[in-house]
């Protein structure tokens, strides 16, 4: 069901100092910060030959990476994004098979315009999945 690896997200406690790590230190190609207000969060993206990464930064009171950057302060693997072909179809299979889909279940348009949803970690060995559709 799941398909290629769409990005690894990172938390990040600063934005400038982990693109300019990205770009100088790695030599990556390393985008501008985009804020994604419905998300809480602030990304740079780093285009990889075979992936991306995404750098995330709180944006505003109550991000959803707040607490995970409170509990791992100089940031950390956040998640990690697999594309799908169909997201409702994916949805409705994982959760016949048990899996929490977060949220309300509906799909939220992801920072690169599709849909996307996210999976209780707890249910996928310790690791917050997103699935996007592509
Ligand atoms: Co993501």
């Amino acid at each position: 069901m799941i398909g290629r690896l769409n990005h690894v997200a990172i938390a990040v406690p600063d934005l400038e100092v982990a693109a300019a790590q990205y770009r100088e230190t790695l030599g990556a190609m390393v985008g501008l910060p985009q804020d994604e207000p419905d998300h809480g969060v602030t990304v740079v993206f780093v285009d990889l030959p075979n992936t991306r990464i995404e750098l995330l930064c709180p944006l505003g009171k109550g991000s959803p990476i707040q607490g995970f950057l409170d509990r791992t302060p100089a940031g950390g693997i956040h998640h990690i994004c697999y594309e799908v072909e169909d997201i409702l179809a994916a949805r409705d299979r994982l959760r016949a098979s048990g899996a929490r889909v977060l949220g309300d279940g509906k799909p939220k348009i992801g920072a690169h315009g599709k849909p996307v949803l996210f999976l209780h970690p707890k249910d996928f060995t310790g690791t917050l999945l997103e699935l996007e559709q592509t």
